[in-house]
């Protein structure tokens, strides 16, 4: 019998995202409605002693070795600070990073060295500040440039960003954000856009593909393959101009990578995750609130992750999204 987080077609689940929060500062038109959602409750939410215990049974008993926190924006959870800290105390230590709108890092990134984060992924979809009013209905992209800037200077490296181009909205900014990324040294990836909308309003006609992203850089760039394995990691890498200099795309829907996948979620309101697809979900927060032990809990851990399935089924007829929108369940 296998300790770790294993399903049933034998991969191992090593890495951890966790959704500090589903609540966020920005409105990206396709996350949610310009009025926002209706957030947990706050008695809902795992507390700090409650996530901190979870994620000590995942390192210590279940195998897991990189911990990702997520949100909604977990700039936004308080004590955030604190909780890296009791994360990276962790023995084995997880390697801890963070996927961040970037709003707040700017006067944070210091700290959350200090307290131990190992690397940050930014999410920025356009560097034209009234674009990025428009899609995330906020006017902060210098907020966010000085986040990015500020994220470097404090020594975490790489310092990724997540792009997600939109037809219609930021599509030919494939080009400029490469080149932005390449003078400042952070390392871009393309997203494609997944159904995980709360309005439901993902086309696939709109979706801008890996393939049109690669065309569009090729007619400024040369792209050749990353001389690296890829492992388990989403982005599909190339140098750009013969490097050092290189960019990624994450091919969910065209290149579905799932069976590479190596992660295991956990929810703010405590429920785990196979898969960002799958609503079949365990509620960890009742058990460890009902007084569970360390291994009742590791074991429902377990159970869950035995079940995951093969892969999303975005490409399958009879596609339905996931019940949780994408900030419910963390990124
Ligand atoms: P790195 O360790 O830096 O490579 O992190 P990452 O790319 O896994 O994490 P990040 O939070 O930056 O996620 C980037 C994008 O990957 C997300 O916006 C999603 O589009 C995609 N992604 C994250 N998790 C999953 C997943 O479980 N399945 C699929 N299909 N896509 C995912
Ligand atoms: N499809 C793909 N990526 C998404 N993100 C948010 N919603 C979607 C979606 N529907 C991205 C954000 C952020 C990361 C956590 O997920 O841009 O970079
Ligand atoms: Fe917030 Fe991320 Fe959703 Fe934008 S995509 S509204 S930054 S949770």
């Amino acid at each position: 019998e296998h300790p770790g987080l294993v399903d049933s077609f034998g991969r191992v689940a090593t890495d951890l995202r966790v959704s500090l929060t589903d609540r966020c500062n920005l409105r990206c038109t396709y996350c949610m409605p310009a009025e926002g959602l209706d957030w947990m409750p706050t008695e809902q939410v795992l507390t700090d002693d409650e996530l901190v215990r979870l994620m000590r049974i995942a390192v210590e008993m279940l195998g897991v070795t990189d911990i990702r926190l997520t949100g909604g924006e977990p700039l936004l959870r308080p004590g955030l600070e604190q909780i890296v800290e009791r994360i990276t105390a962790l023995d084995p230590r997880p390697r801890v990073s963070m996927t961040t709108n970037g709003i707040g890092l700017a006067k944070r990134a210091p700290g959350l060295v200090a307290a131990g984060l190992d690397r940050i992924n930014v999410s920025l979809d356009t560097i034209d500040r009234e674009r990025f009013a428009e899609l995330t209905r906020r006017d902060r992209l210098p907020h966010v440039l000085a986040g990015l800037a500020a994220a470097r200077d404090a020594g975490l490296s790489p310092v990724k960003i997540n792009s997600v181009l939109m037809r219609g909205y930021n599509e030919h900014e494939a080009v400029p954000l490469l080149r932005f990324c390449l003078e400042e040294g952070y390392h871009l990836r393309f997203i494609e856009q997944m159904p995980l909308d709360a309005q439901h309003g993902w086309s696939r006609r709109d979706m801008i593909t890996a393939e049109e992203i690669l065309a569009m850089l090729g007619e400024a760039f040369t792209l050749s393959p990353f001389p690296a394995p890829r492992g388990g990691a989403p982005a599909e890498r190339w140098l750009v101009d013969g490097g050092p200099g290189d960019v990624g795309v994450i091919a969910s829907v065209t290149r579905p990578f799932c069976s590479a996948c190596e992660r295991t979620r956990l929810t703010a309101d405590g429920a785990v995750r196979s898969c960002l697809f799958s609503n079949d979900e365990t509620d960890l927060r009742s058990l460890v609130r009902a007084g569970a032990r360390d291994e009742e809990v590791a074991d429902a851990w377990r159970a869950t992750m035995w079940r995951k399935l093969a892969g999303h089924e975005i490409n399958e007829a009879g596609f339905a999204q996931p019940i949780r929108p994408m900030s419910a369940i963390g990124g």
